[in-house]
């Protein structure tokens, strides 16, 4: 939520940071703003509303050149969406410029004590108090990163700020805890962001920030990393495996078709290099020892949102695989409710972005009563795996639209791998049995090119049901999160009254909701495997039929048995039960942009969301 830039160089700081605010605008889209250091003093423009707000009015009211400068785009918080809550936030000089992420939960005493020494805070945010305190500090310190580290450790709850000031022309200074905020090292130039997606274009050199730390950022002499309490710290820098190309539309109409579209690659990245040549899985990111993992008795994953989708999906694969006992939990929920924990659990966090917020407590608590923790993650050098004993990287590339799709396919590949990893060290699944679902996944590439290409009818559809208020969606054992993956894009997107049930449930109540011409889509498992699954469901697809439901019905090729009670019949290709969620989730994305854009919303940026969550 929200996004940051900060720039120091030879280039226009302007430019710099509006092309990278261009980038992190899926971070927050209600009000945007820039400061730049020029002429000794600080110029500043910001509007309520998208960045082209913003961008029109730097086109009417143009800032000086400068080389110095940062950004801000946002996720309102405290203070509504207007121009005065916008950022930078200034202090009353007018010489101190600061942007900021995240809550700063003691902002009320802070503001009190500042206003009774007499400093005027015209904004609602929490974030102005930081540049009123700054300018005291500077004032009698004269350097902006001590200054920064002052404040810091008066500042209670989550935040990342970025500060310049009028006097400091060549500096730029960061400081995070429990938000994100990375460094881009370029040559003479230096880069802060809450994301490297901001400054790619520039480098893919990049700097890790840890918790409770400040960074410096000087023209001159480059990139300078302490604790809070002025002890330097030791910094990783690491390459960014992706280029600027990745984080473009390539030529599609937004973020998420592109997103769609580029799922059969991401499927088979994230299978890249996993299985050695003797067939044996080899996870080298995950290390917690064999020994540990052979003595884990129960599996704890926690999530958000479409994440813990995937999470739910991974339960059946790591009980059917493992015969450990797993437990799904939303992680806003986790440590609320005193969960049973201790060496032998392991937790999985799954996150795209490494910074949800509810997931990061979640896995900090796990790790506090001694349960080890590994994540599933698409974000390097975020906080969540860099906070956990294990990490499992997904190679979704770069996800920009705020709608997950990609991410979630690469999610569930990642949790197989789990599953099977699990398998193959306590021996629960024999090397040839692995072997045959690495196979299977090795086939989900192409099948989800495949469902890629069939999709004309189901935007036909979406477009055809874009003046109705609700859909609902059905499905049993794993298609069951498959069916809630569906509504939560149809919510997220479409704005419309969409939920996801258990097809066994809907007797038990939903079914009053059923009334003619009702959207239903059902996702029926494979009739071959478990075929008392398949029955069950088509007979649900019956009852709900014969209460006037229009019927969508999503079935693997060759399955004829619902054929007579689908009104719209999408085929997918035939995979193994547990591995439908891959394939049976792209015609829901599809359904859920197409309907989405049908009427007239903007699919990249949902109303009211941020693509990475990071406050509780
Ligand atoms: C929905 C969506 C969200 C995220 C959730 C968790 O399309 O994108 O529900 O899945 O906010 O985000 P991460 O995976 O970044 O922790």
């Amino acid at each position: 939520m929200c996004g940051i830039v900060g720039y120091v160089g030879s280039q226009s700081a302007l430019d710099v940071v509006m092309a990278g605010l261009k980038r992190l605008e899926y971070r927050g889209y209600d009000s945007a703003g820039v400061a730049v250091l020029a002429d000794g003093g600080l110029a500043t423009a910001k509007r309520a509303g998208k960045l082209v707000n913003l961008d029109k009015e730097l086109s009417e009211h143009p800032l000086p050149s400068a080389a110095t400068g940062i950004g801000h785009t946002r996720w309102a918080t405290h203070g509504g969406p207007t121009d005065a809550n916008a950022h930078p936030h200034l202090d009353n000089a007018g010489r101190v410029a600061v942007v900021h992420n995240g809550i700063i939960e003691n902002f009320a005493p802070l503001r009190a004590e500042l206003a009774e020494r007499g400093h005027e805070l015209p904004s609602e945010t929490d974030t102005e108090v930081v540049a009123h305190l700054l300018a005291e500090e500077y004032s009698a310190c004269a350097d902006l990163a001590e200054a920064m580290r002052l404040v810091c450790r008066r500042l209670e709850g989550a935040f990342t700020l970025v500060a310049v000031h009028a006097d400091a022309p060549d500096v730029v200074v960061g400081a995070r805890r429990n938000s994100p905020l990375v460094v881009g090292v370029g040559e003479g130039e230096y880069f802060l962001a809450s994301d490297v997606a901001a400054f790619i274009a520039h480098t893919r050199d990049a700097v890790e920030l840890g918790q409770d730390q400040v960074v410096e950022l000087r023209r001159d002499e480059g990139v300078s990393v302490t604790a809070f309490d002025g002890t330097p710290a030791d910094v990783r820098s690491y390459h960014v495996d992706w280029d600027a190309s990745a984080a473009e539309k390539a030529g599609y109409a937004s973020f998420m078709l592109k997103e769609i579209a580029e799922q059969p690659k991401a499927v088979a990245d994230t299978l890249l290099g996993r299985v050695d040549g003797s067939g044996t899985l080899s996870l080298d990111e995950v290390r917690i020892p064999a020994g540990v993992l052979r003595e884990v008795d129960k599996v704890v994953v926690v999530a958000c949102g479409t994440a813990y989708h995937a999470g739910l999906i991974a339960k059946y694969a790591i009980e059917h695989w493992t015969r450990i006992p797993c437990e799904v939990e939303l992680a806003s929920e986790f440590r609320y409710r005193d969960p049973i924990l201790d060496q032998q659990t392991l937790v999985v966090a799954i996150s795209q972005s490494g910074e949800t917020m509810d997931t990061l407590m979640a896995l900090r608590h796990a790790r506090e009563q001694g349960a080890r923790v590994l994540a599933i993650c698409n974000t390097n050098g975020s906080t969540i795996p860099r906070e956990s004993d294990a990490v499992l990287y997904t190679h979704a590339g770069p996800e920009v639209a705020v709608a997950s799709t990609k991410a979630f396919l690469t999610q569930l590949v990642a949790c197989y791998l789990v599953a099977l990893y699990l398998g193959q060290v306590r021996g629960t699944k024999y090397g040839d049995e692995i072997g045959d679902v690495v196979r299977d996944l090795s086939g989900i590439s192409g099948a989800v090119e495949r469902v890629l290409g069939t999709m004309d009818p189901v935007r036909e559809l979406a477009r055809s049901l874009a003046h109705k208020n609700t859909v609902l969606f059905l499905g049993r054992h794993v298609g069951h999160p498959v069916a809630l993956e569906g509504a939560l894009k149809l919510k997220e997107l479409a704005y419309m009254h969409a939920e996801g049930f258990a097809a066994g449930e809907l007797k038990h109540g939903p079914i009053a909701l059923i009334e003619e011409d009702l959207p239903v889509v059902v996702v029926v498992p494979s009739p071959r495997g478990r075929s008392i699954l398949h029955d069950k469901i088509v007979s649900n697809i019956q009852e709900i039929r014969a209460r006037g439901a229009r019927t969508i019905v999503i079935a693997e090729e060759g399955d004829e048995a619902v054929v007579p009670y689908a009104d719209h019949l999408v085929r997918v290709p035939a995979t193994p039960t547990l591995l439908q969620p891959l394939v049976a989730t792209v015609p829901l994305q599809v359904f859920a942009c197409e309907l989405a854009t049908a009427r007239g919303n903007e699919v990249d940026q949902p109303r009211n969301l941020a693509k990475s969550v990071t406050v509780e």
